[in-house]
């Protein structure tokens, strides 16, 4: 399957930009996700590459294809660009049974009935949908429906696939199971597909590459597990994974780490940190510790640095894991640990705030 190439895309609605010259390559066979809050510009982006927009500068291409460049005045109508395509609201006609939806884009390609027949039989099979050809589009699940939808992108095997928020529609269980049942069959069939979704597990679970967007522009991109683990924004960092915010001011810098005072702990009390090369003493940063890199004790461990005495404000039991709301003076962290650790409202409990794990940002006032 060729890859998916966008150069410097813009789209403006009057004077805002919705898309602000994104680039991103998408390789062959892989999942990209476009990743951000409401507004943007992650579905305008996906809306260029179908051609269901018309952008304002940029380019286009799928393999060595052009399909779209102000530049050199190309457009290629969506219907032309051989893309398959799913949507939030998957749209299955409901006056129609599952086999007709699922053959609609054959139909309209005027393949012969015969091979429309056999292309929907092995299109349904491939979503575990095998055998409800001929049931009327109402009476699936939101679960079978979306199959549905996944099955009419995929019929004319597109080089191509576009999803839109497609499992948003679904309860958080079914959600779950159809991530990785959606992953599986991206890779079995090895389609190259740019996902769109603001979930940023759902991305986590899905993508080769994360694309983090931001008010038409790209934040960062790259493999999940080094958007988390390397956030290069304090907003990656905000958006992806769970974050305890601690205002502080560094007291010094020495060759083994930084000493920064917590602002909001009783006296001031201060933290190591190893990840601050650019800083200087008495400026203001933020720091930011996910709950992960935080470790709870019911006894104070012996000789290590940044142990905090705090108090349990709120105790959440999760079945396999409990999630705390501490208090260290005004300073509050939300850390998650083993239910067997059974604390309660009141208890007074240490947290390590494991030194490797702080990442500090310059703080503006
Ligand atoms: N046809 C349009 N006309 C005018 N403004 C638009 C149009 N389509 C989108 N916008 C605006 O462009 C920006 C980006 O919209 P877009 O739909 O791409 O966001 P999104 O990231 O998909 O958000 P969401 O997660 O809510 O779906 C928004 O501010 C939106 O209001
Ligand atoms: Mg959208």
């Amino acid at each position: 399957m060729p890859s998916v190439k966008v150069n410097k895309i813009q789209k403006l609605f009057g004077k805002m930009k919705a898309v602000d010259g994104i680039s991103f390559e998408v390789k062959d066979g892989e999942l990209l996700t476009l990743l951000g809050p409401s507004g943007c510009g992650k579905s305008t982006t996906l809306r260029l590459i179908a051609g269901l927009e018309r952008p304002d500068a940029g380019e286009i291409s799928v393999g060595n294809k052009v399909l779209s460049s102000n530049e050199k005045k190309i457009f290629t109508p969506p219907e032309k660009r051989g893309m398959g395509m799913v949507f939030q609201s998957y749209a299955v006609w409901p006056h129609m049974t599952v086999g007709e939806n699922v053959a609609y884009p054959l139909a309209l390609r005027h393949v012969p009935k015969e091979v429309q027949k056999e292309k929907v039989r092995s299109a349904l099979e491939l979503v575990g949908l095998g055998g409800l050809g001929d049931r009327p589009g109402t009476l699936l699940s939101g679960g079978q429906q979306q199959r549905v939808a996944l099955a009419r992108a995929l019929v004319f095997e597109p080089e191509t696939l576009l999803l839109d928020e497609p499992l948003s529609n679904l309860d958080a269980k079914l959600r779950e199971s159809m991530r990785i049942e959606l992953k599986a069959l991206q890779q079995r069939i090895g389609v190259t597909s740019v996902y769109v979704t603001h979930d940023q597990a759902e991305a986590m679970v899905l993508s080769d590459h994360i694309l983090v967007m931001n008010q038409g522009h790209v934040e960062q991109e790259g493999p999940p597990r080094e958007i988390y683990e390397n956030p290069k924004t304090q907003f990656v960092m905000d958006f992806i994974g769970q974050v305890n915010y601690i205002e502080g001011k560094v007291v010094e810098v020495t060759p083994q780490g930084t000493l920064v005072k917590a602002l909001q702990a009783p006296g001031n009390s201060s933290l190591q940190c190893t990840r601050l090369e650019t800083t200087r003493g008495g400026q203001d940063v933020l720091l930011c510790i996910r709950p992960q890199d935080m470790t709870l004790y019911k006894e104070k461990p012996p000789e290590r640095p940044n142990v905090w005495m705090c108090t349990v404000k709120v105790a959440a039991y999760m079945g396999d894991h409990e999630e705390y709301e501490l208090t260290h003076g005004d300073q509050v962290l939300k850390v998650s640990g083993p239910a067997s650790l059974k604390l309660r409202a009141g208890d007074n409990v240490f947290v390590e705030l494991v030194p490797e794990g702080i990442k500090v940002w310059e703080r503006k006032k």
